[in-house]
């Protein structure tokens, strides 16, 4: 898969962050958490009254299970007690919340282009007309192909690392 040269890790989160408090969103939903360093800046937005956390947290590329078990241990730790929180440890397209309640959900899953392309059509249902759709990783090949092909009015942020969409 090509690549163009990213931005850093911080001036991404940073993005979804800021779109996410400009929408004023309450209900959000991420995608893809690791060990959650984009939950805790997401945590921190006074609107926010509901954050669901969705990853499978399993063995992928270079990531051992071990490892993928601790990350899901660190988040679980991380957010217990905080019932802003719901941590679902899914595949990103089998998680069934109600069509057209969320505000904003952010994806950074699988970036191969067919499950981006499953994620956006998934979560588009989910999204309230006016929501936003945010991702990570537009400089890659797979993700950019999926989203130009399902979101071509799709607008650019952090250096061109992030893509955003309105649910029309
Ligand atoms: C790049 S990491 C996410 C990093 C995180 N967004 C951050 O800012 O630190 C990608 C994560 O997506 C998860 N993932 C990949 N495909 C997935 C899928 N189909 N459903 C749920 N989670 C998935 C992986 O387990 C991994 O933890």
């Amino acid at each position: 898969m090509s690549q163009r040269k990213p931005c850093n890790a911080a001036t991404y989160r940073k993005a979804v962050v800021d779109l996410c408090v400009e929408q004023k969103s309450r209900k959000v939903v991420e995608i893809g958490i690791y060990t959650g360093e984009l939950s805790k800046l997401l945590l921190a937005i006074k609107t926010i009254e509901k954050l669901w956390l969705i990853d499978r947290w399993s063995a992928y590329a270079h990531y051992s299970q071990e490892l993928m078990d601790r990350n899901y241990d660190t988040v679980c730790k991380m957010f217990k007690g905080d019932s802003r929180v719901e941590i679902l440890r899914a595949s990103s397209t089998t998680v069934d919340l109600p069509d057209e309640s969320i505000d904003f959900v952010t994806i950074d899953g699988d970036h191969e282009e067919p499950a981006v392309r499953e994620d956006i059509i998934w979560w588009r249902e989910k999204l309230r007309p006016g929501g936003m759709m945010t991702g990570d990783n537009y400089e890659m090949s797979g993700v950019a192909a999926a989203v130009d092909a399902l979101a071509p009015d799709r607008k650019l942020a952090a250096k061109g690392r992030v893509w955003w969409t309105l649910k029309s």
